[in-house]
């Protein structure tokens, strides 16, 4: 990857800069939470974004990032002193005997129109579940690029604790020819979460519990300018526009089930998995329920 270093900002600049943006987001949360969140059904969850899950703990979640206004990229963090550069490419930091709690982190990139990032670099580090990084080797090191829909999964164990810190993950995001972001990813219901500065809410995954282990998502939005989306009307209609698919025109609040077929802006798309539909996840911003075609 490219070792270039990003701007590393003041630690408690950054707690304060932080906290400052966090309002509009937590309204965000706090009307999702109310009810107005989509409920996926069948097929799993797709969307990181789908934050109405309980966590493991039962409780709701706090403010995750939303690529639903396109104009909040995820926040940076600062780098720290334990990253390395030129980490495998691999999806999976551990083996089967890997000490820990088996974490999956997945989600996807996007770009500021809530478009996904193709070929996105992801570079994850972290402490092992005893809270130790390996400065030596690589364990608990790895990157990956982001697939044709923008998702990446990232197979690993809960990091542990070490003094001074929350429970976190770094990662460093950047875009195809893009600026390097750098940020860390955070685990809800966590007590340190309180007393570490660094801390940031809207980097909180939503994670839930499953057999031994835990799930956690989260997308990322970079700072990367994108073309509108193909909401546009085509410049040269087809001469004989096809009829209405079965589903109409998309629509909120509508039960669509996979394969149901609508247009929007014009455009045909075709769900690719079940879910209720809302202001916000329009076919064109959620390639993982809408496929046009
Ligand atoms: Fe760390």
């Amino acid at each position: 990857m490219d070792n270039a270093t990003p701007h590393e900002p003041n630690a408690s600049d950054e707690a304060s800069a932080d906290r400052r943006h966090i309002s509009r987001k937590g309204l965000l949360k706090a009307a999702i939470v109310a009810g107005a969140a989509p409920l996926l059904a069948g097929g799993g969850v797709a969307l990181a974004r789908d934050s109405a899950a309980p966590n493991g703990s039962g409780g709701l979640l706090d403010p995750t990032p939303q690529c639903d206004d396109g104009d909040d990229p995820t926040p940076p963090q600062m780098e720290g002193p334990y990253f390395k550069p030129n980490s495998p490419r691999r999806n999976s930091l551990v083996t089967p005997g890997t000490p820990g709690v088996p974490l999956t982190v997945s989600g996807y990139v996007f770009g500021r129109a809530c478009r996904p990032i193709s070929g996105a670099l992801l570079d994850f580090w972290q402490a092992d579940t005893n809270g130790a990084y390996d400065m030596a080797r690589y364990a608990f090191r790895g990157h990956q690029f982001t697939g044709p829909d923008g998702a990446f999964s990232l197979t690993t164990v809960v990091p542990g604790l070490y003094p001074g810190r929350t429970r976190h993950i770094h990662v460093k995001a950047q875009a195809p020819g893009g600026r390097i972001l750098t940020t860390q990813l955070y685990f809800p219901n966590e007590p340190r979460n309180n007393t570490d500065a660094l801390f940031d809410p809207r980097l909180l995954m939503n994670v839930r519990s499953v057999g031994n282990g835990r799930q956690g998502s989260f997308d990322f939005v970079l700072d990367v300018a994108q073309t509108p989306g193909p909401t546009d009307p085509p410049t040269n209609p087809p001469t004989n526009p096809p009829t209405d698919p079965p589903g109409g025109t998309w629509a909120p609040g509508t039960s669509y089930r996979a394969g149901d077929r609508v247009t929007y802006g014009g455009v045909a798309y075709r769900c690719r998995q079940a879910h209720q539909s809302m202001t916000g996840w329009e076919p064109p911003n959620v390639p993982a329920l809408w496929e046009r075609g």
